[in-house]
């Protein structure tokens, strides 16, 4: 019995008989020659039933085949320099699993609104597919890079008592009679963490009901959030920039045939090596009045044209630092030199894609966060236990949050983050 075998490892049996078992991508038929194009999941092959080749029977299933159509093939792999992957299928023998019927997406162009309502066609694609491979490998070369950087990783909780960043974009849920949200941020909890474990990350879903209809928000996303005891903000720029490098490294490595299928340039990517240069808020701010904006407000935050405004001065991602503290959450510790701006830093990466983490120095000092919770009018019995920590051997630390869907963005070059998640949620879609 010939092994069954993914596309994607043809390559090693390259002159023997296998078996492939996937979908009909496409079909050219050339009377007693059929050419199947087939996807497997794992890549796309040429198969070819030759009718002399294969039973009467199996020659007219393939005649038969539509777009989507499950099949099973056995076949010898030949090397052939002009097919796709640099392999072909020459069929002996196709049995179909079940005729699709008429597929809704066919290769003529659709409208995105379309292409939306049948996301759960759409990432059969081959520009989906491409998209959401490299997202996985971001997500492993997250996980990759912390694990081996002694960072423990930490779930933390979706249903949560409290809010992170902000009460205006907490989703609520009714627990048992009670109030609870999900989560905004696992970022508190990792405070926690670090007390025991001193580095550490949490890696999950995250809920913001933004009101926003951009290209760039969902309301429901991925974050990672690493979190370092006696860290600085200095330092935790320095991890920030290492891990980056790392990620953009790793993809540009590993998935060069998806980056190529959604034609990405990737001498963009090539030029994101450490350090990232570091521009104060300060120092932002003059700079988007030198560049046109010349009644930007100090104290207030950048909105998208002014990110990707300074952005475009850097060929690599640029972090703004020392945002003014009363545009950031309550957490963030002020600046000992000037109490007017706090130890917090964003990562705005390059081309206009904006930010895709923020983050900083935390908070140390027990009386200044019981203030910081009033001025916040958050609800001090929720935080009670986050204070304890100021109250147990309390330390200087800081850590931050990386979007994937932003970042996804970013590295792929995509317009929107809509293509950069399986199932995305966004203001005005959760179906399918
Ligand atoms: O800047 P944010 O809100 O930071 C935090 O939540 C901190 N508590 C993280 C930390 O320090 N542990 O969010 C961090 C990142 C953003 O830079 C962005 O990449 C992503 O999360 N993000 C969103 N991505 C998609 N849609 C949204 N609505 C997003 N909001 C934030
Ligand atoms: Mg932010």
């Amino acid at each position: 019995m010939a092994p069954y075998v993914r596309v994607e490892n043809v390559a090693e049996h390259a002159g023997q008989e296998v078996i492939i078992k996937g979908w009909l991508h496409n079909k050219t038929d050339k009377g007693r020659l059929q050419f199947l194009l087939v996807r497997d999941g794992s890549g796309i092959i040429q198969a070819v039933v030759f009718k002399k080749a294969v039973s009467p029977e199996a020659f007219e299933a393939a005649t038969r085949l539509t777009q989507e159509s499950s099949l099973v093939l056995t076949g010898t792999i030949r090397a052939d320099e002009r097919a796709p992957g640099g392999f072909e299928m020459d069929v002996m023998d196709l049995q179909v699993v079940h005729i699709a019927e008429e597929y809704p997406i066919t290769p003529k162009e659709h409208g995105v609104a379309f292409l939306m309502e049948h996301r759960h066609l759409w990432i059969r694609s081959q520009r989906q597919h491409a998209i959401l491979r490299i997202r996985a490998t971001i997500i492993r070369a997250i996980r990759d890079w912390l694990d081996n950087h002694g960072f423990i990783g930490m779930d933390t909780p979706i249903l949560t008592p409290a809010a992170v960043e902000g009460t205006t974009t907490l989703f609520g849920v009714d627990y048992f009679g009670e109030p609870a949200y999900l989560t905004q941020s696992g970022q508190l909890y990792n405070e926690a963490n670090i007390f025991a474990f001193g580095k550490v990350y949490c890696f999950g879903p995250t809920f913001r009901a933004e009101k926003s209809k951009t290209r760039r928000h969902l309301t429901e996303f991925w974050m990672v959030e690493p979190e370092v005891a006696f860290a600085t903000l200095e330092d935790i720029m320095e991890i920030e920039e290492q891990f980056v490098g790392y990620i953009v490294r790793m993809v540009v490595q590993e998935r060069a045939r998806e980056l190529e299928i959604i034609e990405r340039d990737i001498t963009h990517l090539q030029r994101v090596l450490p350090p990232f240069p570091r521009l104060h808020y300060d120092d932002a701010v003059a700079l988007l009045h030198k560049k046109g904006f010349t009644d930007f407000p100090w104290g207030e935050d950048f909105g998208a044209p002014h990110e990707a405004a300074i952005s475009e001065e850097f060929d690599r991602p640029v972090f703004v630092h020392h945002y003014p503290t009363g545009m950031k959450a309550f957490y963030m510790e002020p600046d000992p030199a000037n109490p007017q701006t706090c130890l917090s830093v964003d990562l705005l990466a390059p081309e206009g894609y904006g930010e895709i983490i923020g983050g900083g120095q935390r908070m140390t000092s027990l009386a200044l966060l019981e203030q910081r919770i009033q001025e916040h009018h958050l609800p001090r019995e929720a935080y009670d236990w986050y204070l304890d920590l100021r109250r147990y051997g309390s330390v200087p630390h800081s850590g931050f949050g990386l979007g994937v869907e932003r970042t996804l963005a970013w590295i792929g070059g995509l317009d929107h983050v809509r293509e950069t998640i399986p199932f995305p949620r966004m203001l005005e879609r959760m179906y399918p």
